[in-house]
C-alpha cells in the first residue's frame, strides 16, 4: 500500500484547508457529473467528500471513472473549501472536500447483496448471512460501539468498587442450573465429554471459597435452548459474586451501577423511579401477572376471588373454591367502546396461549352492565364487582379464573397486548424493578420439584423448618433486576453450608451417590471454610439492546447465530471429518 492515511475520514475541517493529505476508505457513493466525479469516502469514523477534475489530474479522474460502491482505496489531494451553497452542514467534514492529485485502488468490490448507504429493510437471513456486510451500515457499526462502550463503562465501575476479573474455563462439567447444555467429547478419554458453562456459578463460587472477595467477569455462557428474540445459544453476562454480603449489598451496588449506565448512555431517558421499585415475586404476579412486571403503565390486576365463593357461576365458583384458584380482574377504564367482538376474542387467544381457560368479561355501556357471563351472577355479586372494581360508564373488565399462576399469567399477557395495542410502551422510558422472594421450588412437569432459580440459592433461613413438609411454601433469597418488562438480571444470596446444599440437593432428587458424583467439588470446598456470599448476572445483551432500543439481541451481537440456532455466515453448525469423529470416539446417528 502506497498512500497510507494521515487523516481519518471525520476529521478534516476549514482550518486544514490548503493541507496535502492522504485519506482511506471505502467508496460509499459514487457521481459522475460529466466531467466532476464526487466519491463520498467512508471509514469507521466518518465520510468525506472527495473530488476528481480531469482538467487538474486526468490519471486519477480516468481511474475514477471505473470505480465503484464498496471499492477501497487511498486518495491523496489537497483539502479545499466547499463553494458557497454546497456546504453540508449534516456532515462533519460538509465545510470541505479534497481535490485528488493520485489515487490507489486497494481491492475492487462486487456489488453487494445489499446496499451498505441506506436504511432499506434487507432481510434478516442476508444479513446475517453476509454480517461483515451488515456491519459496515451504520446502524450495526453504532450498536457495536454502544456495546463496546458499555463495557468498558462497567469494567472500570468494577474495577473502582474493588472487584477482580477472573476468567474461568469454558470447557467445565455439567452444572444443575436448568437449560441444556452442550457437550465437547474428549479425545484424550473417549466416553467422557466437557460441558460448555451455562453460567460461570459453580466457579464463582469456587473463587469466594478461595478468598477472591469480590469477582466478576464478562463471560460467554452456552445454553442449548429453544431461540427466542431475547435469547442466544451463547451470549454473554456480566457476572458478579461478593462475600460476606446480604441480598441490599448485592442490590445496591448493582443498582448504583445500572443507574450510573442511564446517566451516561441514555441521558435522554425518563427514569421513571429514582430507585428501583422492590416487589415480592409474589406481589408482581399478583398485581402485573408477571414475574417480570413492565411497569411503564399502570393497568393492575385485582382480586376478586372472594366474590365467586359462593356464586351459581360454576367456571368461577369451582376455582375460587379450590385451594390454589383465584378469580383475577383486569380494568380498562373509558376503553369500552373501543373493544369489538373481534378485539376481545384476539385477546381471549393471547390468554389462552398462556392456559386460560376462557376471558370473560363486562362492559358499562349507557348506563348497564353488559356480558355474556351476567346471566350466570346474582345481583349481589354484580353490586360487589361494580364496588369493588370502582366500574363506570364506559369500563371494561377482563377476568380470569384459575390456579394462582395461570391466571395472574394469562391477565398479565392481556395486560401487556393491551398497553402494546394502545402504544403505552415508551423505549425511552425506563422502569426497573427488583423482584425479590422467589419461592425456592417449582414443580415440574413430572411432578417433581426444581429449582426456581438454582440449586446453589439459599432459601430463606426462617422458612427452613418447611423444606420438608411443604418445600413449595418455602421462598429463596433470589432476586431479579427488570427493566421495562425484560428480566436483565439474576441471583441469589446462596447456600453456604454444606448441609443445607445436601439437603437441597436430595430435595430435587438428586441422590447422594449422584450429588456426590456431580457436585462432590462443591460439598468438598464447603467443607474448607466458606465465607456467606451471593451475586448476580446480567444479561450483557439485553441491557445493550435495551438501551439500543432494538427489538432482539442479535442488533448487538456481532456474529449471532439467527432464530435456529445456525450461523449463516459461517455455516455452523457442520459435518466434520470422519477421523475426527473417530478420535473423539463417537458415533454419529443418522
Ligand atoms: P440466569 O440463568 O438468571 O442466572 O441468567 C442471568 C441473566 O442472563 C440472561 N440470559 C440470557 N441472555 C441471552 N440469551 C440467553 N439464552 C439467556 N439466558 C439468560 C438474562 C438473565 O437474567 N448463574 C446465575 C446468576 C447468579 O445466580 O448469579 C445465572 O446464570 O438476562
Ligand atoms: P362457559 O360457562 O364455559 O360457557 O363460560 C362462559 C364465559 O366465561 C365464556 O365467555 C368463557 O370464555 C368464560 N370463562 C369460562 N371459564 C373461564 C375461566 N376459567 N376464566 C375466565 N373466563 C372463563
Amino acid at each position: 500500500m502506497k498512500l497510507k492515511r494521515t487523516h481519518l475520514l471525520n476529521e478534516l475541517r476549514k482550518s486544514n484547508s490548503g493541507d496535502e493529505v492522504i485519506l482511506n476508505g471505502f467508496v460509499n457513493r459514487r457521481r459522475d457529473h460529466g466531467g466532476l466525479i464526487f466519491i463520498d469516502l467512508r471509514d469507521k469514523y466518518g465520510i468525506t467528500q472527495i473530488v476528481f477534475d480531469p482538467e487538474v489530474e486526468e490519471k486519477a479522474h480516468a481511474i475514477a471513472e471505473d470505480v465503484r460502491s464498496e471499492w477501497v482505496i487511498g486518495v491523496k489531494g489537497k483539502v479545499r473549501n466547499r463553494p458557497d451553497g454546497m456546504v453540508n452542514v449534516k456532515m462533519e467534514t460538509g465545510e470541505i472536500e479534497v481535490l485528488v492529485s493520485e489515487i490507489e485502488v486497494l481491492s475492487k468490490a462486487q456489488t453487494t447483496p445489499f446496499e451498505i448507504d441506506s436504511d432499506d429493510n434487507v432481510s434478516e437471513e442476508l444479513r446475517l448471512k453476509y454480517r461483515y456486510l451488515d456491519i459496515r451500515r451504520e446502524k450495526m457499526k453504532n450498536n457495536i460501539q454502544l456495546r463496546h462502550d458499555m463495557i468498558k463503562f462497567i469494567r472500570d465501575y468494577m474495577c473502582e468498587k474493588g472487584f477482580t476479573e477472573v476468567e474461568t474455563p469454558i470447557l467445565i462439567k455439567g452444572t444443575p442450573e436448568g437449560s441444556r447444555e452442550y457437550i465437547v467429547p474428549s479425545r484424550l478419554y473417549n466416553g467422557n465429554f466437557y460441558v460448555l458453562p451455562q453460567s460461570p456459578q459453580q466457579l464463582k463460587q469456587l473463587l469466594m471459597v478461595a478468598g477472591m472477595d469480590k469477582y466478576f467477569q464478562i463471560a460467554r455462557c452456552f445454553r442449548d435452548e429453544d431461540q427466542r428474540g431475547d435469547r442466544q445459544p451463547e451470549f454473554t453476562q456480566l457476572d458478579m459474586e461478593m462475600s460476606f454480603v446480604d441480598e441490599a449489598d448485592v442490590m445496591n451496588v448493582n443498582q448504583e451501577l445500572l443507574m450510573k449506565l442511564i446517566e451516561e448512555f441514555k441521558p435522554e431517558a425518563k427514569l421513571l423511579f429514582d430507585e428501583p421499585k422492590v416487589m415480592t415475586y409474589h406481589e408482581a404476579m399478583n398485581k402485573y401477572g408477571s414475574d417480570k412486571p413492565d411497569l411503564r403503565f399502570g393497568y393492575e390486576i385485582e382480586d376478586v376471588t372472594d366474590i365467586f365463593e359462593n356464586s351459581e357461576f360454576e367456571a368461577f365458583a369451582s376455582h375460587a373454591r379450590s385451594e390454589r384458584g383465584v378469580v383475577k380482574a383486569l380494568k380498562l377504564a373509558g376503553k369500552a367502546s373501543e373493544f369489538s367482538r373481534k378485539d376481545i376474542d384476539e385477546l381471549t387467544e393471547v390468554a389462552k396461549i398462556y392456559k386460560a381457560k376462557g376471558l370473560a368479561f363486562v362492559k358499562m355501556q349507557d348506563g348497564d352492565m353488559k356480558s355474556p357471563i351476567l346471566k350466570f351472577m346474582s345481583n349481589g355479586e354484580i353490586n360487589l364487582l361494580k364496588e369493588r372494581l370502582d366500574i363506570s360508564e364506559g369500563d371494561l373488565v377482563f377476568f380470569t379464573a384459575d390456579e394462582f399462576e395461570v391466571a395472574c399469567e394469562s391477565l398479565g399477557q392481556v395486560r401487556l397486548e393491551v398497553a402494546r395495542r394502545f402504544e403505552l410502551l415508551d423505549s425511552n422510558e425506563f422502569a426497573l424493578c427488583w423482584v425479590t422472594n422467589f419461592p425456592m421450588f417449582e414443580k415440574g412437569n413430572d411432578g417433581s420439584l426444581a429449582a426456581m432459580h438454582h440449586p446453589f440459592t439459599s432459601p430463606n433461613l426462617d422458612e427452613l423448618n418447611l423444606l420438608d413438609e411443604a418445600p413449595l411454601m418455602v421462598n429463596s433469597r433470589a432476586y431479579d433486576l427488570v427493566m421495562n418488562g425484560n428480566e436483565i438480571g439474576g441471583g441469589s444470596i446462596r447456600i453456604h453450608d454444606q448441609e443445607l446444599q445436601a439437603k437441597v440437593f436430595e430435595l430435587l432428587g438428586i441422590s447422594k451417590e449422584d450429588a456426590e458424583l456431580r457436585f462432590g467439588h462443591m460439598l468438598e470446598a464447603f467443607s474448607y471454610g466458606v465465607p456467606p456470599h451471593g451475586g448476580i448476572a446480567w444479561g450483557l445483551d439485553r441491557i445493550v439492546m435495551l438501551f439500543a432500543e432494538e427489538p432482539n439481541i442479535r442488533e448487538v451481537i456481532a456474529f449471532p447465530k439467527d432464530s435456529k440456532a445456525k450461523d449463516l455466515m459461517l455455516g455452523a453448525p457442520s459435518k466434520v471429518d470422519q477421523t475426527t469423529i473417530d478420535e473423539s470416539g463417537i458415533k454419529v446417528v443418522e
